[in-house]
């Protein structure tokens, strides 16, 4: 890479495959690494997508694949040193981050935003530290625990209804919401035995009754006007999640200007810290997630990577998560604007099956001003994501039922079987000439 020759940026772009190339290695290769593989190829970038199984989304449209168990740190290590990469952009949270540590510091490659962040952010207690005790950021109440015991005394000062997590781990797992002292011993048994790591300590969160919650997308990049990092945001994302997991988001989540301005403040400050004090460092997409109530926003927790909710960016913004990502790290300017009012629906498995196939595509997208990204996963189970509808609309209440309504319609099935439910041509004509009618038979999700 021909670069500035302090702060690493890269000052000639050059081609994959070639001794010119930039080469990003991301660990982690599902539908976020998919698509920001795809946004650093349109950029001529050589990408390496590493995950922990073969033909992954992100393998199958990146220039290398591997597959290495990524919580071990001598094969993270290895993966590095083979390809030579000039940035390492995890893209999940299980990493051995002691080999990311190792490898900043060796100066071998660019850990995307830096060893400190994805090692902060991976365990909540640091990231809530940091937080509160470094920054002064409002949290929920929250106490740790490492026995039953502690547990049940922790429960009782933080007060009840509360929220018991381990300390390590994501989309909701092991997570249980406690109304009195009677769900302690479920709690303590869900914490412990679903964690993504063999740890037994976990945060005991007093419940927020939010009016409602976002993710703020915030943009660490290198400002063309003064050659130094901008902080931008986008506008905020309001989602609904379920059991822990997002099903829906939509972009704009309208915000009082009073929340507005803490919301800023705290995703400023808290993607500031994720620089660790390097020269332009801490470049990338934050997602920032807050819980809002009136004027009042609490900080729960940030990912130092494009998030899932973000997925409505490919309809909405002119750059989506991904593409600001990809410029941001490679120190090329980014925009934040928001092209339109979008929405984005989960496309769940809704069974087990490894030959999948998706029906009613058709029937899906007739519905006005919807697209379909399926990942390509080669299994799915009920629970598991398998693709996503985004739509937009001038509103946000008619995007949201555009994607819900588009996504309803996919069904996944064995794939060669024929499928069982295909919709009736007819309603899917209505469904064109006249969207509404057709919404309000299916009752679709409303605001
Ligand atoms: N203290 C809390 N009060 C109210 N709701 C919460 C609280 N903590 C988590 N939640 C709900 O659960 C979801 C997932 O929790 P989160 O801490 O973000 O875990 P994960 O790391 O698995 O995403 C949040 O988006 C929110 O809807
Ligand atoms: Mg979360």
């Amino acid at each position: 890479m021909t670069s500035d020759s302090t702060s690493g940026v890269p000052s000639v772009l050059g081609t994959p495959l070639t001794d010119s190339a930039i080469r990003v290695l991301l660990l982690g290769a599902g539908e976020l690494g998919k698509e920001v593989t795809i946004a650093f190829q349109r950029l001529g970038v050589e990408v390496i997508a590493v995950d922990r199984y073969p033909d992954a989304p992100g393998h199958q449209v990146a220039h290398h694949a591997e597959v290495i168990d990524m919580t071990d740190a001598a094969a993270v290590t290895a993966v590095i040193e083979k390809y030579r990469p000039d940035f390492v952009v995890p893209e999940i949270e299980a990493i051995a981050t002691d080999a990311l540590g190792e490898i900043e510091a060796r100066g071998i490659a660019q850990i995307v935003p830096s060893a400190f962040g994805v090692t902060a952010t991976m365990n909540r207690e640091r990231v809530r530290r940091l937080a509160d005790e470094q920054l002064g950021i409002p949290v929920p109440p929250y106490l740790f625990a490492d026995s039953h015991a502690e547990l049940r005394t922790a429960a009782a000062r933080v007060g009840y209804p509360c929220v018991v997590k381990p300390i390590m781990s994501s989309s909701g797992k092991g997570q249980t919401v406690l109304a009195g002292p009677a769900d302690i011993d479920a709690a303590w048994e869900n914490a412990t035995t679903k964690a993504r790591v063999a740890n037994s300590r976990v945060i005991v969160e007093g419940f927020v009754d939010f009016d409602y919650e976002v993710t703020l997308l915030t943009v660490r990049s290198i400002d063309p006007r003064t050659g130094g990092i901008i902080t931008q945001f986008c506008a905020p994302i309001g989602h609904r999640q379920v059991d822990g997991d997002y099903v829906e988001s939509w972009q704009p989540q309208p915000m009082g200007s009073f929340a507005m301005a803490s919301a800023t403040s705290i995703a400023a400050r808290i993607t500031g810290a994720m620089a660790d004090g390097q020269e332009l460092g801490g470049r990338g997409v934050f997602g920032v997630e807050l819980f809002v109530k009136g004027d009042d926003v609490y900080f729960s927790e940030v990912s130092p990577r494009p998030h899932d909710t973000g997925l409505v960016t490919m309809a909405s913004q002119r750059l989506s998560e991904f593409e600001m990502h990809a410029r941001a790290i490679l120190g090329l300017p980014v925009e934040v604007t928001l092209a339109s009012p979008g929405a984005s629906a989960v496309i769940y498995g809704g069974r087990d099956e490894t030959a999948v196939g998706f029906a009613n595509v058709a029937q899906a997208l007739a519905v006005p001003e919807t697209s379909i990204r399926l990942f390509g996963k080669p299994n799915a189970t009920s629970r598991r994501r398998m693709g996503v509808v985004t739509a937009t609309a001038d509103d946000v209440a008619t995007a949201r039922r555009r994607a819900t309504d588009a996504a309803a319609r996919i069904q996944v099935v064995s794939a060669g079987e024929p499928t069982t439910e295909v919709i009736d041509p007819a309603r899917v004509t209505a469904s064109v000439a006249d969207e509404t009618v057709v919404l309000n038979l299916r009752q679709t999700a409303t605001q």
